[in-house]
């Protein structure tokens, strides 16, 4: 590996990360420990955020793999590929990683199958290490390289959860939507609005998680909060803008929908 493929995963300007607790520190210690870490919370709460900023801070390559339920054990450590020349390894995101020395950033880990999640078990362990059996090669990890998932414990169910024998292997951070005053500066300062308008806000998407278990799956979360303020900043209606980023993404239920465009009039 060169450092022209460490440089291109290497993140240049600070992501902008309002810290909440104590979590800078304690992610910073659990790199030092080269700990996997686990960041648990609701979707759009700021975890991929947070690990952008703490890759920033760290000075560390990030490379981040969406996971899903096709992706394959091939998918994260590579594969053979078929040229002219004949058959050509490629290193999936996960090698890559642990070659050069970046942080992997599984992001919705609980989407892989188990079968699938298994293969980061030797790199999570004192051995730091990833077979890559058909290649017959074992890579040793770069002393740089950390482990994160991320996991949104609303969505688990008996069928789609870690094992424990993978989970015990992570230190946890937990992460919410942050109190009102946190979050409105954040909605400010991510979707150019007035610290006022961002509070109206907040205060919408907090009714909604209210609801949260009682008509719908999960409240309105920061992003969607972002996006609202995003659609005021380029002039249109706070109703408008709440009606397209906060109520529609979230529910198809004409009764929910009313519910939620009620708690919008409240405020706006
Ligand atoms: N603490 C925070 N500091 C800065 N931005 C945040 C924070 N929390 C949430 N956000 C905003 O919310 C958006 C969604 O956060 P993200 O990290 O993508 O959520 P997820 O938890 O699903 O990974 C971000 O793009 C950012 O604008
Ligand atoms: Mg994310």
């Amino acid at each position: 590996m060169t450092d022209i493929d460490r440089d291109q995963y290497q993140i240049k300007t600070e992501p902008y990360y309002r810290p909440v607790a104590d979590e800078i520190a304690m992610y910073e210690a659990a790199y030092a420990a080269r700990m996997p870490v686990m960041l648990k919370g609701p979707t759009g709460c700021g975890k991929s955020r947070f690990v952008e900023h703490m890759a920033w801070r760290l000075g560390k390559p990030l490379i981040t793999v969406a996971c899903n339920e096709d992706m394959t054990a091939s998918d994260l450590v590579g594969r053979f590929l078929l040229d002219i020349n004949g058959t050509k390894w490629q290193d999936g995101p996960l090698t890559v990683a642990a070659r050069i020395g970046a942080i992997c950033y599984l992001d919705e880990v609980v989407e892989a199958r188990q079968d699938t999640t298994v293969v980061i078990h030797p790199l999570t362990d004192h051995r730091r290490e990833l077979p890559l059996e058909k290649k017959g090669e074992l890579v040793h990890a770069h002393p740089d390289f950390q482990l994160v998932i991320s996991y949104n414990p609303g969505y688990q169910s008996l069928m789609k959860d870690l094992k424990q024998s993978t989970k015990q292997r992570f230190g946890g951070l937990d992460f919410d939507y942050p109190k009102t005053e946190v979050e409105s500066e954040i909605v400010a300062h991510e979707g150019g609005v007035d610290k006022e308008t961002a509070e109206k806000l907040v205060q919408i998407a907090q009714r909604s998680r209210n609801l949260k278990g009682h008509g719908l799956d999960e409240g309105m979360s920061t992003r969607l909060l972002v996006y609202a303020a995003q659609l005021i900043s380029k002039g249109i209606s706070p109703q408008d803008a709440c009606q397209m980023a906060l109520v529609t993404p979230l529910t198809d239920d004409p009764d929910m929908r009313d519910t939620l465009g009620a708690a919008v009039n409240t405020y706006f």
